[in-house]
């Protein structure tokens, strides 16, 4: 329950735990359970940006999977503006892309390549922002490719015919489409061209000001975390190890694995 007065937070999560099944045995080559996510607990207040870092197989994309609920969970509790997921999810998949977007990593294959990005955003608009009139879609659809600084005549092509950057700014439109105040980036800008990094977030930035949106943001990118993140989170082998704001975070680590990250990714810069 929440305390009267005290403000509901954008995201909660509550001992959140994901084990992978393992596989194997008779004529394939065993594998043991993976504990992905081994009990994490976090808040992210309203028109936040809480940063999530840490090294590859760390359980980071597994854990915004989960809240998303694209991964089921072996256990825990997750909340989006005060509503439980498992309610959510129960009220239909409009109800859950209301509340929180997910952008990933590799834009094109985000994006379905059967469909025009005019029919990717229309449907979107259709289904989860219920907006049922065809012009209204339109008019909405040229507006957010404009607020994503995209040329509304693009939206008759296909994601294959985008570069990278260009690919990411869409996706960021279709989340944007949703009308969600939550939304969990998993590395968006990883897969991106170190200049058209900085631009998109730029852009992050700027929505998330003007859409007053909230952002769980996952990077294994000091620099990145660092150019973004209000608060911190250091994540290591399913656990949150560390949280801190960004500024002293990087200025006075307290944990012994936050300081030999920053400063292996210190030795790489230069
Ligand atoms: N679908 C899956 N099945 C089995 N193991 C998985 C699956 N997805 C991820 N894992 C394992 O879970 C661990 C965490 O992975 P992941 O959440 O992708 O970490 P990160 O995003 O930090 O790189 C890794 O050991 C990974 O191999
Ligand atoms: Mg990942």
């Amino acid at each position: 329950m929440n305390e009267p007065g005290r403000a509901i937070p954008a995201i909660l999560v509550e001992d959140a735990r994901k084990t992978y099944p393992g596989s194997g045995g008779f004529l394939s080559r065993r594998r043991p359970p993976v504990e992905a996510v081994a009990g994490v607990s976090l808040t992210v207040e309203r028109g936040e940006t809480l940063a999530i870092v840490g090294e590859s197989g760390s359980g980071k994309s597994t854990l915004a999977r989960m809240l998303v609920g694209l991964v089921e969970p072996t256990g825990g509790r997750f909340e989006i503006e005060g509503r439980d997921a498992a309610s959510l999810r129960a009220a239909g998949p409009r109800a859950y892309g209301r509340a929180i977007q997910y952008v990933f990593q590799d834009p094109i294959a985000s994006l379905n390549p059967r469909k025009t990005i005019r029919r990717i955003l229309g449907g979107v608009l259709k289904r989860v922002a219920g907006l049922a009139e065809e012009g209204a879609r339109a008019e909405r659809m040229a507006e957010l490719m404009r607020a994503v600084d995209m040329d509304p005549a693009a939206l008759d092509r296909f994601a294959h015919e985008f570069s990278g950057g260009q690919a990411q700014r869409i996706a960021i439109a279709r989340a944007l489409a949703a009308e969600a105040a939550v939304v969990v980036l998993d590395e968006p800008v990883s897969a991106l061209d170190v200049s058209v990094q900085a631009q998109v977030l730029v852009l992050l930035d700027d929505l998330k000001r003007r859409f007053s949106l909230t952002y769980l943001f996952i990077s294994h990118d000091l620099a990145v975390v660092e150019a973004v993140a209000d608060r911190v989170a250091v994540m290591r082998a399913g656990r949150i190890v560390e949280v801190e704001d960004g500024a002293t975070l990087f200025r006075a680590p307290r944990e012994a694995y936050t300081r030999e990250l920053l400063a292996s990714a210190r030795r790489l810069d230069g």
